[in-house]
């Protein structure tokens, strides 16, 4: 009921009578009236008026499962969302329910992890009150050698969300997004499956929004959009453009099962394009020129040899 007032209140500009809402969502008075407490305890700003109503003054920078709820425009990602404050990871508990059976278009968000996980095993700083920390369930029917190119269709709107607000942002292959050649996102992408079928996918992004410090051993290479711009930014609202584009983009996937469809505008986004990179794959290591991705996801790169290689997964650096 609390996202559906929520909703209500952000889509009326003006008041909205208590009566309206009793015959919307079939209350009491004193029900409206019990959400409107605590909606104002969580730190929503609104105005009652006798004889007029309800109306939304300001709304607080939280990730609640109501807050994120009442401004998603998707028509099955995020739905639900499943929101505790405190979380060991995002993806860990998006497994878990997995198994339980959840569905497909879960979300699950935290506030704070206890043991945020990145790439390769490495932690990923995930403070209180600043960043977005949040997880997808996915149950794609695909070839489970498809379900990288997810990750790709993941970063592809992360940027569309950051872009939208903050200058100068890009993707970094394969799914890093970077402002000013700093990291401000990251995706890690986990898969359960057989050889030839997936039980699901779970995405985790973690960007940094409001962040004001890092810890010592990345400060240098890690960013928030905060730190970028000054400004800051309402991580609901993110996470709800996030997700209306990730839709988009997941079904232009589904089309070809591969990124045909987006990998110019990868591309365009790609800040190693026609750059030097140092390439690190299975014990491996050589430098070339990236020459953007094909269309399933892999970086294609030309050895300072001339030949070009198709670099499938590997660590990359600018
Ligand atoms: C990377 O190494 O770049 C990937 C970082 C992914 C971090 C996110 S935060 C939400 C989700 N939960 C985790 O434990 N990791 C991912």
């Amino acid at each position: 009921m609390k996202e559906k007032i929520l909703k209500c209140l952000r889509e009326t500009e003006d008041y909205v009578s208590g009566q309206e809402l009793c015959r919307m969502l079939d209350v009491s008075r004193t029900a409206i009236w019990k959400v409107m407490n605590q909606l104002k305890d969580e730190g929503y700003v609104i105005d009652a008026v006798k004889n007029k109503g309800y109306k939304l003054i300001q709304t607080p920078d939280i990730v609640t499962a109501e807050e994120v709820d009442s401004l998603l425009e998707t028509e099955w990602a995020g739905h639900p969302v499943v929101y505790e404050e405190e979380q060991e990871s995002t993806n860990q508990t998006a497994k878990m329910l997995a198994e339980q059976g959840a569905f497909h278009g879960t979300l699950v968000v935290a506030e704070r992890q206890v043991s945020g996980r990145g790439r390769r095993g490495r932690p990923w700083h995930s403070p209180k009150g600043s960043g977005i920390w949040m997880s997808i369930l996915l149950r794609p029917q695909i070839h489970p050698m498809s379900a990288s190119m997810l990750t790709l269709v993941a970063a592809m709107a992360v940027y569309d969300a950051i872009s939208s607000r903050v200058e100068g942002c890009a993707i970094k292959w394969p799914n890093d997004i970077v402002i000013n050649g700093r990291k401000v996102c990251g995706i890690l992408t986990e898969m359960s499956s057989e050889l030839d079928n997936i039980h699901y996918v779970v995405i985790g992004i973690g960007i940094n929004v409001n962040t004001d410090d890092f810890p010592e051993d990345i400060a240098a290479v890690a960013a928030s959009m905060h730190v970028i711009t000054g400004e800051y930014y309402k991580r609901a609202e993110i996470i709800a453009d996030v997700w209306k584009s990730f839709e988009k983009y997941y079904d232009q996937f589904l089309q070809t099962e591969n990124l045909s469809l987006m990998v110019e505008s990868y591309n365009q986004r790609l800040v190693n394009m026609g750059r030097k990179v140092y390439i690190e794959e299975r014990g491996s290591q050589y430098e070339g020129t990236a020459c953007g991705i094909d269309s399933e996801g892999a970086l294609l790169v030309e050895k300072t040899d001339g030949t070009r290689t198709a670099v499938i997964s590997g660590e990359v650096s600018v």
